[in-house]
């Protein structure tokens, strides 16, 4: 659905560039098909309540189906990652025998196994019946659904209030916020918290990291943004803790208005945001020009390849690639293949630009002269797996301006 007004306040919206026609980012094809889906991928920022979303998603059912493919647990940093973040979620804010966490999007359980794992109450909501399937099957009690005011009625019935409700890389694909909002409020007990972490804007904006940006996310948060969003729904920013995933997170937390303590974190992020114009539309005419900076970049250091005879393979068929390939209009001219070790993506064809997927032993059996990451934010455990592996003299590039591979 095509939007003029912001999602969130409902006020003027500026759109300040275009990607072009994006495919669905996780619509990896079995084969070539005629008419596949394509939408307009704009992103604009809203000069009332600073968000920054895309003027047009394709509808849910389209992205998060019973075939959805992307599986939390393909990663082990993510595996401990969230370890990390279910304890820490346990530490601040435990209500000691009272717990009930509720998490929106769990995915195939690897959050919550950490709470299954200590016997603590706890509920999945996903609307993917794959995914909650395999969380299941890791003893993780899901259901399958939206998360929204209407589910949020249905849990308490069930369950009971939560002590907490937690999401990761899930929030920002979400449009209607304010439901959300409405449905983690009604579902938390009083002294609740509402805790997200997703791909921080900051980050984005710094390192021209566009690729954040695809079908599924919606909106790209900053603290100025969810703090006016969620604070019209009763909720407090009372914590942030910026993260190193996805290639720069930031995780927000917060309670019902005076029940908790405010940081003083949240005042100095805030601040740095308001000195760096992360509320001013200049930013963003400025991060369009980065885009187009980017893109040129990369087409000349592919062209400039495959004009000496080098081969080039993509590292890691990621959602994110679908924006960069789309954008730029990269295709099997210029890049032979991209590796995966997820099974469900092998030997198919990426979202739009038709680059064959291939499993990682084929990548092993036949490595390229360059290797473009896609997996981009997952360098460090990438870089660890294949130093000393790849006995060839291999470049490794990525699309972004600022960032060296260090192997
Ligand atoms: P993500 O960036 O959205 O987390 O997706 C990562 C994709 O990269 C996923 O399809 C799995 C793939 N991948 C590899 O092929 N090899 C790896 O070593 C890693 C970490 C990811
Ligand atoms: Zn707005």
């Amino acid at each position: 659905m095509k939007i003029d007004k912001c999602r969130v306040c409902n006020e003027g919206l500026r759109e300040f560039m275009t990607y072009g026609k994006m495919p669905i980012a996780n619509g990896f094809l079995k084969e070539k098909v005629e008419d596949e889906y394509h939408f307009e991928m704009s992103p604009a920022f809203c000069s009332s309540c600073f968000s920054l979303q895309l003027v047009e998603q394709p509808d849910a059912e389209q992205m998060f189906h019973d075939e959805y493919a992307f599986f939390s647990r393909q990663s082990k940093f993510m595996q401990i990652h969230f370890k990390g973040y279910a304890d820490w979620v346990l530490e601040n804010y435990s209500q000691q025998g009272d717990d009930f966490i509720v998490e929106i999007g769990s995915n195939d359980g690897i959050m919550l196994e950490n709470f299954a794992k200590k016997n603590i109450k706890h509920l999945g909501v996903d609307p993917s019946a794959n995914v909650v399937e395999v969380a299941r099957s890791f003893g993780v009690q899901s259901q399958v659904s939206f998360f929204g005011y209407e589910t949020s009625k249905q849990i308490v019935n069930d369950y009971g209030k939560a002590s907490a409700i937690i999401s990761a890389n899930v929030m920002c694909h979400l449009p209607d916020l304010n439901d959300i909002a409405k449905g983690a409020f009604n579902l938390l007990n009083d002294k609740g918290v509402l805790i997200f972490e997703d791909p921080y804007l900051g980050s984005m904006l710094e390192k021209v990291s566009y690729d954040q940006i695809y079908d599924e996310h919606v909106y790209i948060f900053s603290a100025i943004s969810v703090k006016n969003i969620f604070g019209n729904h009763g909720f407090e920013l009372i914590n942030l803790l910026p993260q190193e995933t996805h290639g720069g997170s930031m995780r927000y937390v917060f309670a019902k208005k005076g029940a908790r303590d405010i940081q003083p974190i949240v005042n100095e992020i805030v601040q740095n945001e308001l000195d760096n114009n992360f509320d001013k539309p200049s930013t963003y005419e400025k991060f369009k020009e980065n885009c187009e900076l980017s893109k040129t970049r990369l087409l000349k250091i592919l062209t400039d390849a495959k004009n000496n005879g080098l081969s080039v393979a993509g590292y890691g068929a990621t959602s994110k690639s679908t924006t960069i390939l789309n954008y730029c209009g990269i295709g099997p001219d210029l890049i032979d293949f991209i590796s995966d070790t997820t099974p469900i993506k092998q030997n198919t064809l990426t979202p739009g630009k038709h680059i064959p997927v291939k499993s990682y032993e084929y990548f092993k059996e036949n490595i390229p002269d360059v290797i473009i990451l896609f997996a981009w934010n997952h360098a460090n455990e990438i870089i660890e797996k294949e130093k000393g592996s790849i006995n060839k003299d291999v470049k490794w590039i990525t699309h972004l301006p600022f960032f060296e591979v260090g192997i």
